[in-house]
């Protein structure tokens, strides 16, 4: 059994993770910013909490060393998202997105996973299966979004499909750096969280599939590939 790491993990699809990984006999670490809410989580799932801001380094180097000491990681899920939203849950339109608002949104979303993971390099590396999970989108897709044909062509907004789309290529390029680790992007589908003011069409649960599916995968299975519940879509 292995040990998980799930940043984000106090609500929504990491929260959702994270029970399925504790109810399969894995050891769960829950991630959060916030310690009474991630406390509050872990206690009810009967995971381990760790403190951890993805924007900031003292809490992520914290975090390495606090499960480091207690044992080392063998999966890490990046989980924890942002996505910027107007008054009544509006999609901010492209004329409206602002450098402020990109470089919040790719603080967490990009430079997290980074800062995150690459705190966390030196412990994957001494697992004897180490696992990265990137949770992306379907609307890192720059194959889906110029298609006139697919939904997703309509998502007008800049900063967050263009942070999973950096999300999609760091996956890529992480994969290519450590080939004895399984490095994926997935795509949970549309769900209803707090991040899209629960206007997403599927449940937790159904979304969390594809992130323990992967997280769940060993030394054998695929890496540097953007995958959803029915198999690899295009980049
Ligand atoms: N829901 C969907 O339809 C959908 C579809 C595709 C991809 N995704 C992706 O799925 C992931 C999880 O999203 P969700 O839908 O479950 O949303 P959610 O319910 O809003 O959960 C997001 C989680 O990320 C945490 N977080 C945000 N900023 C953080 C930071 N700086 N440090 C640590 N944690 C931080 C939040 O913590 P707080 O409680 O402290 O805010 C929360 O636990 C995201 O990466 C999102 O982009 C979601």
């Amino acid at each position: 059994m292995t040990t998980t790491l799930i940043t984000g993990a106090n609500k929504g699809l990491g929260l959702e993770a994270a029970r399925r990984l504790v109810a399969a006999g894995h050891t769960v670490y829950i991630g959060a910013r916030n310690a009474e809410r991630g406390r509050h989580a872990a206690e009810r799932l009967g995971a381990r909490f760790v403190q951890l801001d993805v924007t900031d380094d003292a809490s992520v180097q914290a975090a390495a060393k606090t499960i480091e000491a207690e044992g080392g990681l063998d999966v890490l899920v990046n989980n924890a998202g942002i996505e910027v939203r107007g008054e009544h849950n509006a999609i901010p339109a492209a004329a409206d997105t602002t450098a402020d608002e990109m470089r919040t949104v790719f603080e967490t979303n990009v430079v997290g996973v980074v800062r995150v993971t690459h705190a966390f390099l030196p412990l994957l590396q001494r697992s004897a299966a180490p696992v990265v999970v990137n949770v992306s989108s379907g609307l890192a897709s720059l194959t889906r979004l110029s298609d006139p044909d697919s939904p997703a062509h309509f998502y007008p907004a800049l900063a967050y499909p263009a942070s999973k789309t950096a999300l999609n290529m760091i996956t890529v390029q992480y994969a290519k750096a450590f080939p004895e680790m399984r490095v994926n992007a997935v795509e949970p589908g549309f769900t209803a969280t707090d991040l899209n003011g629960r206007t997403g069409t599927q449940t937790v649960e159904q979304g969390a599939e594809i992130i323990v599916r992967m997280a769940r995968l060993g030394p054998d299975g695929p890496t540097g590939r953007y995958v959803d519940v029915d198999g690899s879509l295009p980049w």
